[in-house]
């Protein structure tokens, strides 16, 4: 913990009581869980072996989201001292420091110490809570970090960054059709991102050494002795322990921390394979246990404002997003009309009526809704203050979990590179791209050598490297299992996709849609984290519809050229999007 003295200046104190409510948060919340209280998970957890096992998970999923052992610097440690149950000697030095982006040269650089310094990489590491929460300029996160792109383990392939920033996790895993996962649509599962990521780059594994990092990690798994600071947190069980429900004793593990009985195994008796799946599986249970919105105390001013105008929160059944998000500004515009809305001045959940991790006012009054009404409303005969944004951002998720081309890989290729560069850019078709394999497409366990330079953030020494998104996953041989999703979601309009080339062209500089829910703690935006305000978001949005309307963005969504705004119509989308602030944590 980073102690500069906060406790003793006045206008921290907001800070250090949250301190003091966050550090104990975990403690609370196992206390509450063995009590049989419920708390953020509500009441699936109170009544029933299954909802206590379900509870039980997200508490192991949430330590192995924090375990740090699991990193390839780590394994290079054991090679030398043998010991799963030792702390590492040296740290990843990439973790001293928590770097924060911002906005101007030299861009990204280490701004304060890092929560996991002296330690190896886990899942946290660019997945941030509340690790900065008291530092008044960093704060709380929605499991994002402060960077733009997030430094990774260094080894021989000499990679300092991830190719994309790092996304929230918080909502990711709601159930949709088509579902994929990274901005790429690389992942048809959330499983399948977790057993990647454990064995993968963001850990420090090189794409050869899958089988390696498995049995490593499985290592960990079985020889942990549970007597480590992190076990503690959770209950003092080893690994082995939780995964089987016995001590060592045989006795069972409590049952407040006993996972479900079908998922039970033996790590001595099951493969490595089995032993990281299963892992894999809590992890996997936390993260769909992240949601915004998902409990009453912590709504932003626009659920309240919903609430107290008695407007659904929520589709109805078989509603789409769309249609709800059209129903909501029907029923907003009728009342207001008849004089019958209601605003919000404060916030109902906090003793001095404000939010309690943002600094921002708690409101929703009419400059929000003018900004609600913008970001609502859809091409009619007016091309003026059409927002359009509900295209792809339709309530009450504020996304679509869609992919499209909105222009951000063009703009950053051609700040480097120069006006046209990106339309100039040569990208071959399906065959051709089939021939320059080795070169273009990303390093996979089948193809470990690919380079990926259309994986790439731009860079002013060689202008072939890009991000094409979508593209380098699409029709890829090497990814079987988001295809069907993938051609869902591009080829919604199968005349533009009669054949595979078209299809292709169709999928190039794709991105997955994000949330906009608490945006307030998930800075810098966009996939490449090269946006640093919401005031810029918006002014990008204004140059890049225009752009699309001139034919200058290269496979631009069709979605984009009917956002019609003007500088006007910034100020209050941003208010809008504030009140879609929430005190997520
Ligand atoms: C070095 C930083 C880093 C580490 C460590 C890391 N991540 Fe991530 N994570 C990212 C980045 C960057 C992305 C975006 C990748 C993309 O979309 O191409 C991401 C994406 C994800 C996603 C997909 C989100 C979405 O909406 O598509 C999940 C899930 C995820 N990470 C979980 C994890 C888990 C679980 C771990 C630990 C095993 C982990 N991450 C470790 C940086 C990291
Ligand atoms: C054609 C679909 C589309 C439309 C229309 C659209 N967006 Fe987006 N939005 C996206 C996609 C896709 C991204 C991510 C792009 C990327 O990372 O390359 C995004 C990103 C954002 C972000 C950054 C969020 C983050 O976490 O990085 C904000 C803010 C945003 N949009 C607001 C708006 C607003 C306000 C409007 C209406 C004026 C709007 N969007 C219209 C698709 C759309």
């Amino acid at each position: 913990m980073n102690n500069r003295g906060f406790l003793c200046h006045t206008v921290d104190m907001k800070f250090a009581r949250l301190l003091l409510k966050i550090n104990l948060g975990r403690y609370v919340l196992a206390v509450l869980w063995l009590t049989g209280l419920t708390i953020f998970s509500g009441q699936r957890i109170a009544h029933g072996d299954q909802e206590e096992s379900f509870a039980a998970e997200v508490i192991h999923g949430e330590r192995l989201f924090l375990e740090t052992r699991f990193a390839q610097r780590f394994y290079r440690f054991l090679q030398k001292s043998g010991n799963v149950n030792k702390t590492i000697d040296v740290g990843d030095p990439v973790l001293n420091k928590t770097v924060r982006f911002f906005g101007l040269p030299p861009y990204q650089i280490p701004f304060t110490d890092g929560p996991f310094k002296s330690q190896s990489f886990n899942c946290r590491s660019c997945h941030l809570v509340d690790e900065h929460v008291i530092q008044k300029e960093l704060g709380m996160r929605t499991y994002v970090d402060f960077a733009s792109r997030s430094p990774v383990p260094h080894r021989e392939d000499d990679l300092l960054v991830t190719t994309r920033n790092s996304p929230t996790l918080v909502g990711i895993a709601a159930p949709r059709e088509n579902f994929v996962l990274h901005v790429d649509g690389e992942f048809s599962s959330l499983q399948q991102v977790i057993i990647d990521t454990l064995t993968g780059r963001n850990l420090g594994w090189l794409p050869g050494e899958y089988e390696i990092a498995i049995d490593h990690i499985c290592r960990i798994l079985r020889e942990d002795n549970g007597r480590g600071a992190l076990a503690a947190e959770f209950g003092g069980h080893s690994y082995a322990e939780i995964f089987s429900g016995r001590k060592n004793t045989r006795q069972p593990v409590s049952k407040s921390y006993l996972i479900a009985e079908n998922k039970r195994i033996d790590v001595d008796k099951s493969s490595c394979e089995q032993v990281v799946e299963l892992s894999a599986t809590l992890i996997n249970q936390y993260i769909r246990d992240l949601r915004f919105a998902q409990d009453e105390t912590i709504l932003s001013p626009y659920d309240i404002f919903l609430q107290v105008n008695g407007l659904p929160l929520k589709p109805n059944y078989e509603e789409t997003a769309q249609q709800y998000s059209r129903r909501i500004l029907h029923l907003i515009e009728s009342k207001e009309k008849n004089n019958l809305l209601k605003f919000i001045d404060n916030n109902p959940n906090t003793d001095d009526g404000g939010f309690r991790f943002h600094d921002q006012e708690f409101v929703f009054g009419e400059q929000q809704l003018a900004g609600m009404k913008l970001f609502f409303k859809q091409q009619d005969d007016s091309t003026q203050g059409v927002g359009n944004c509900i295209a792809c951002h339709p309530a009450p998720e504020f996304t679509d979990f869609g992919l499209h081309n909105i222009g951000v890989t063009q703009i950053e290729y051609e700040a480097i590179h120069g006006a046209g560069s990106f339309n100039r850019l040569p990208i071959p078709n399906v065959a051709q791209r089939e021939m320059q394999a080795e070169q273009l497409l990303p390093a996979t366990h089948l193809h470990p050598t690919r380079q990926g330079l259309f994986r790439r953030p731009a860079a002013e020494y060689n202008s072939m490297f890009t991000d094409l998104g979508v593209w380098n996953i699409y029709l890829n041989k090497d990814y079987p299992l988001p295809q069907k999703a993938l051609k869902n979601l591009i080829c919604s309009q199968p005349e533009l996709c009669a054949t595979e080339d078209q299809a292709l062209e169709r999928s190039i500089a794709r991105f997955k849609t994000p949330t906009l829910r608490n945006l307030g703690h998930s800075a810098p935006y966009m996939h490449n984290g090269q946006i640093s305000d919401l005031h810029a978001v918006l002014g990008f949005y204004l140059a890049a519809s225009n752009s699309s309307r001139n034919m200058l963005l290269r496979n631009a969504d069709e979605e984009l050229s009917k956002v019609h705004i003007t500088a006007v119509d910034i100020q209050p989308l941003v208010s809008f999007l504030i009140s879609l602030y929430e005190d997520y944590h």
